[in-house]
């Protein structure tokens, strides 16, 4: 083939984030209204064509030695020439919304179909986990299956990940605080309080892990008023564990106040996004734009249980 072509789509923790440290559940969420695509054609030498960097791959900047050290590993397992990567992505960086990952995963597709080779989830998956371990150092792998898959994903500490279907009809809003998030100080921050405080902070974090085995139970027996209010008990935890913010705490309000069924922040917090859910379409519209008036740098609208590509 001249060229080969590969996808992957953005994600968001749906419930459960920072519980999920300390071995509760939680879930992750292909979210499909952000996407990544990726092109990889033959070229006299590696070159790469990005929104960030367009240039010899070689003179990339260190933020992208994830994707440098991806295709040397490809052209090497493959024996293939020098290739010209061309990326386009609406799925904002540094949101948790699973960026790197789902250019990993583009990539790799694009370069197997590239070389006419079917690519298995598993070899997908490894490929993508070796490129996350440069851009995030221990990755849990949660964004890798995300980004690369259309259906929720249950994960826990030390079990398999488990996917289950989207029986729910419903709209999920994505709103962006256009801050950088902050997981890394959100999760020490956690631990402090865990360490000096545990008598309050453990059932809280116990609570978050209920909170998302409950909403599973939600999303396939298709409950969109009883996620929401699970969504909103468990922004309350996250915000007890103090890992909300002003910004977030006024954006959730502002969809409470505009129809949201429930809304909470999504990862690791203090900036980052927010998430809401809405029963129909007309409310989720009302909920974005009254969202972008109050300031979110960016929403998003995907309708739950239909999805474009897997
Ligand atoms: O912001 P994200 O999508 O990287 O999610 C962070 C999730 C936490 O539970 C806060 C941290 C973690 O490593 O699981």
């Amino acid at each position: 083939k001249s060229s080969g072509e590969g996808n992957a789509n953005g994600k968001i923790i749906l419930m459960g984030e920072h519980a999920v440290v300390y071995g509760e559940a939680a879930i992750a969420f292909p979210f499909q209204p952000t996407h990544v695509t990726a092109e990889i054609t033959e070229h006299p030498y590696d070159q790469l064509r990005s929104g960030y960097f367009v240039g010899p791959l070689i003179k990339a900047p260190k933020s992208l030695e994830n994707i440098k050290t991806l295709i040397r590993q490809l052209r090497h397992d493959f024996t293939a020439p020098p290739v010209q990567i061309t990326i386009s992505s609406t799925i904002p960086a540094e949101r948790g919304m699973g960026s790197s990952a789902a250019v990993a995963v583009a990539i790799t597709r694009a370069f197997f179909d590239w070389q006419n080779s079917p690519v298995s989830h598993e070899t997908l998956l490894k490929y993508v986990n070796y490129a996350e371990k440069i851009s995030h150092g221990n990755p849990s792998g949660i964004d890798a299956a995300a980004t690369a898959g259309s259906e929720p994903i249950l994960f826990q500490k030390g079990a398999a990940f488990e996917t289950f279907p989207i029986n729910l009809s419903a709209f999920l809003i994505v709103a962006d605080t256009g801050v950088k998030g902050k997981t890394r100080q959100t999760v020490k921050a956690v631990a402090q309080r865990f360490e000096q405080d545990k008598k309050t902070t453990s059932p809280l974090i116990k609570e978050l892990g209920d909170l998302t085995l409950k909403a599973k139970q939600a999303i396939l027996n298709n409950q969109a008023r009883y996620l929401g209010e699970l969504m909103n008990a468990a922004q309350k935890n996250l915000a007890a564990l103090q890992v909300s913010d002003q910004t977030l705490d006024n954006l959730i309000a502002v969809a409470t106040k505009n129809g949201a069924l429930g809304a909470k922040l999504t990862g690791g917090g203090k900036g980052g996004c927010m998430i809401a859910l809405a029963a129909d379409y007309t409310t989720a519209k009302k909920i974005a734009t009254a969202l972008t008036n109050q300031g979110a740098k960016a929403t998003w609208i995907q309708e739950l249980g239909v999805y474009q590509y897997a």
